[in-house]
């Protein structure tokens, strides 16, 4: 695992834009592995920024989100289809055709879920999987003890999760209590992870994530399993870790080691 630490959450967000950036200049036609939550909006924000201020394209990029909940369709405002066009996609040229989410309104999820699988493996896998973490652990929707071998599949959301996620709203009874999310393998399956955590609430399941044992119990220490995988960090949240002057040594200031 490369951690990556930077000063705080802005400086992290632009690393991370970066990435991203540097990826698609690279190969214009990349499949991009994307994520929401509050984490990630910043980081939209940013690449918008480069598309409209450096020419940054997505336009040959295929993309995948890790999850959507069931029962909400594409245009209810909690949906991850609606916060993808409102944080990302009305503001780069992305071609919509090429833009998928799971789709949690299918009479079948089940069915759904597979057919999902089976799109990213027909568009060549992922190259690059964007990650944000949860509070519990977990990655996507893969809460603890999901398994690590999973692939695309409806998930049961914790009470922990719903309650994050309240906020989006109007009650926790109204929060959704599954969801179809790719799998811990689906995500492992991708060519490169980058994993980014901001914020001191996020520390505890960052450190179970890069220094824990490997476990379902804190599903995004599967990672440790990649061999290409990028965790970037803010200071708050990097702040439960042990081997921090490690990382900074290799790292210094969040940036390449002299080997990459
Ligand atoms: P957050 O969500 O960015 O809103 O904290 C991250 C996640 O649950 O993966």
């Amino acid at each position: 695992m490369k951690v990556l630490i930077l000063p705080d959450a802005q400086a992290a967000i632009q690393r991370a834009a970066d990435i991203i950036a540097r990826t698609v200049i690279a190969k214009p036609d990349a499949v991009l592995g994307l994520a929401t939550g509050g984490t990630m909006l910043p980081l939209y924000k940013a690449l918008a920024q480069r598309h409209r201020d450096e020419g940054l394209s997505f336009a040959k990029t295929t993309s995948f989100n890790l999850d959507e909940y069931i029962g909400l369709a594409p245009d209810h405002p909690c949906s991850y289809h609606h916060y993808m066009q409102e944080a990302f996609f009305a503001h780069v040229d992305i071609d919509p055709a090429r833009a998928h989410l799971p789709k949690g309104d299918a009479p079948d999820p089940q069915a759904a879920s597979l057919d999902y699988e089976a799109l990213i493996e027909a568009a060549g896998g992922i190259d690059l999987q964007l990650l944000g973490i949860g509070q519990n652990g977990h990655i996507g929707f893969n809460e603890p003890t999901a398994s690590l071998g999973s692939r695309t599949r409806i998930k049961t959301l914790t009470d922990s999760t719903r309650r994050a996620n309240q906020r989006y709203f109007a009650s926790f009874e109204e929060t959704p209590r599954y969801a179809i999310t790719t799998g811990v393998a689906t995500i492992l399956s991708s060519r490169k992870c980058l994993l980014v955590a901001t914020g001191e609430d996020k520390a505890e399941a960052v450190a179970n994530m890069v220094e824990g044992p490997v476990s379902a119990a804190c599903p995004a220490s599967a990672l440790q399993f990649h061999a290409r995988a990028t965790i970037i960090l803010d200071e708050a949240a990097a702040s439960a870790l042990k081997l921090t002057d490690y990382y900074e040594n290799v790292h210094p200031q969040g940036q390449d080691s002299i080997f990459d």
